[in-house]
């Protein structure tokens, strides 16, 4: 077994770090939108709607709440207390109607930001990545400005900008099987160059790349774009424990490739509603999820995924109130302890209801050493456990917030508990 990563160690939620809590400095709120300054030119993507229905899937707003005077914006992706730590940058290269170039999305408006017109044939995103061969199409890049999260969540929101960002790599997987297009995810890329590239500063963190397109022969070497520093957050207070750690698990090593994708239960228009319909249950009802309901999540969250880096993730399900299955403890499919063990899953979650309530309550849990793409890896089968539920017709919540150390010895497990979802209706 390896040695749980120390900045895991040092994120998890007890009992008694829980009530000691605190709250957050309100005036210290961060911004969710980034802008770049008014100069940079605006592309509508009215002009461009495969491109717009693409982005829209991946990371678009899709509903809206106004809570007093203030409008909130809900997205594609879920994300732990609605802090959207995450950015999207688009790479095209002859894409018809879109002038080749690196961009950024505006969700709001719907808009590309431009940011870097290529100078050479060798300039490009791809040169950022181990296999630099140049890609006709889009390439997309994920980032995240972790203060969104660690504003409230503190030194936790490593976990968050990590799993937050596997949700978001979950959407453009389900974006891509929407228009039937191949991708493939990179998570070992050369985080410093792009860092320098788009002038992060330290302040936002580059996660993961995606390819969505072919590839060529010809080699991509260079990254010839250097953009000043813009925040995203306005405020911003630096936590160097999170810094640390991105900078410590940015560099994955003995990785396995592999190739696949979500084959979900429906077609792809029902995916696409699925897609802009998609919320975080709030309360169930306590009806029981049927078993081929409860089979689906797993079969839909364990395919494989396309990854330059694929790390073992296991679910460990607390089944509280699926048909044809006694209430237990299940890996997958087999049982290893029957009983009801209902009050103990929401004790789990942090005491939230969402856990005893729900259908199953799955816990997904990893052993790797490679932190980065185990949590990416995690946060995707979330994307595809909430879409396959909307699909279906019954909710799910993520829940990052458990007691990490009750769940692991509850579930007799040496394993990491990386995330939990609840599912049921
Ligand atoms: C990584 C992650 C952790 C989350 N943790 C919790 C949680 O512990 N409890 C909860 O009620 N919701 C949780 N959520 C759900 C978010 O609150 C929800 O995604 C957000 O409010 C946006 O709402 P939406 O999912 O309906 O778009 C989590 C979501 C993510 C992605």
């Amino acid at each position: 077994m390896s040695p749980v990563p120390r900045f895991h160690r040092q994120t998890i939620h007890t009992p008694a770090s829980v009530r000691a809590g605190g709250w957050p400095d309100w005036s210290g709120q961060p911004e969710v939108f980034k802008y770049y300054p008014a100069d940079f030119p605006r592309l509508s993507l009215a002009a461009v709607p495969d491109v717009r229905l693409l982005l829209f899937r991946c990371a678009g707003l899709t509903a809206r709440r106004v809570y007093g005077d203030t409008v909130y914006f809900l997205r594609a992706n879920p994300s732990a207390g609605a802090l959207y730590p995450c950015e999207l940058y688009v790479q095209a290269r002859g894409v018809a109607g879109l002038a080749d170039g690196i961009y950024h999305y505006e969700p709001r408006g719907e808009r590309l930001c431009l940011l870097h017109e290529p100078e050479s044939a060798t300039d490009g995103l791809e040169s950022c990545c181990e296999d630099d061969r140049r890609v006709e199409g889009l390439v997309l890049l994920v980032s995240a400005i972790y203060y969104r999260s660690s504003w409230k969540y503190r030194d936790r929101a490593l976990r968050y900008c990590l799993l937050d960002s596997g949700h978001l790599l979950g959407g453009v997987e389900a974006a891509a099987i929407c228009g039937q297009e191949d991708h493939e995810i990179f998570c070992r890329i050369d985080r410093q160059r792009l860092a320098a590239g788009f002038g992060f500063g330290g302040r936002e963190q580059a996660m993961a790349m995606v390819v969505l397109g072919r590839r060529g022969s010809e080699r991509v070497t260079s990254l010839a774009m250097r953009l000043p520093f813009v925040s995203g957050t306005g405020t911003f207070v630096a936590n160097r424990f999170i810094e640390g750690a991105l900078e410590e698990i940015g560099r994955p090593e003995h990785c396995r490739p592999a190739a696949g994708g979500a084959g979900y239960p429906f077609s792809a228009g029902i995916l696409a509603d699925a897609i802009a319909r998609r919320r975080s249950i709030r309360a169930f009802a306590g009806v029981p999820l049927l078993r081929r309901e409860f089979d689906a999540v797993l079969d839909t969250a364990t395919m494989a995924v396309s990854m330059d880096c694929d790390e073992p993730v296991r679910i460990l399900a607390v089944v509280n109130r699926v048909e044809g299955m006694e209430p237990g403890v299940y890996a997958g499919r087999r049982c290893l302890a029957a009983g009801d063990f209902s009050d103990m899953a929401r004790y789990l979650c942090l005491e939230q209801d969402l856990g005893g309530d729900s259908g199953a309550t799955l816990f997904l849990t990893g052993a790797a050493h490679n932190y980065l793409p185990l949590l990416l890896k995690a946060g995707l089968m979330g994307q595809r456990i909430y879409l396959t539920a909307t699909g279906l017709g019954f909710g799910c919540s993520g829940i990052g917030a458990f007691y990490d150390q009750e769940a692991a010895a509850f579930l007799d497990t040496d394993d990491m508990i990386l995330y939990a979802l609840a599912v049921g209706r």
